[in-house]
């Protein structure tokens, strides 16, 4: 059985994933407008993986016999400046992601949820390999730059991925 504080804590949760898969959205069509299509195709993939993610909680309330009521999604920052703000922005969000996915584990514990903690604990592991992977690629473009060839060596890389693996 789930609290009403809890579903609404993973209702807000869910919200907030379908509002991160639309922020990654804007920053994909940024990324296809400078003509980058490497790094268009890893955006579009983490917005469906955070559509993903909104999916996961979405089914776990179901399970438990709760209507999910839709909330509103909020319009995302679409002004962006290079390819390095668009992946500072990514992990500074992550990171807010984290520490909400952190207080919905603690509200867990509280309320002694255990399915809702080990339901949790997913999550947990997806933003240190998110935050992990995010810091990866703002290393790269640190390091060789935004230019020329080491440019489109990123975008080349970052074409290559495939859609969310377990998402
Ligand atoms: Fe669903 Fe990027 O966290």
């Amino acid at each position: 059985m789930i609290s009403g504080k809890m579903a609404e804590g993973l209702t807000m949760q869910a919200n907030r994933e379908i509002y991160s898969g639309y922020f990654y959205l804007a920053m994909a069509s940024y990324a296809q407008d400078i003509g980058l299509s490497g790094v268009a195709n890893w955006f579009n993939g983490q917005m469906r993986e955070e559509l993903s993610h909104a999916g996961k909680l979405y089914g776990y309330l179901q399970q438990h016999g709760v209507r999910v009521m839709l909330l509103d999604i909020e319009k995302p920052p679409q002004d962006f400046s290079s390819v390095t703000d668009l992946f500072e922005r990514t992990l500074e969000h992550e990171k807010k992601v984290t520490a909400m996915i952190n207080d919905l584990v603690i509200m867990a514990a509280e309320e002694k949820d255990k399915a809702t903690e080990i339901m949790l604990q997913w999550f947990v592991t997806e933003q240190v390999e998110e935050e992990a992977s995010v810091a990866e690629i703002l290393q790269k473009l640190n390091l060789f730059g935004e230019k020329g060839d080491a440019l489109l060596m990123i975008d080349k890389e970052l074409g290559q991925r495939t859609s969310a693996p377990d998402a």
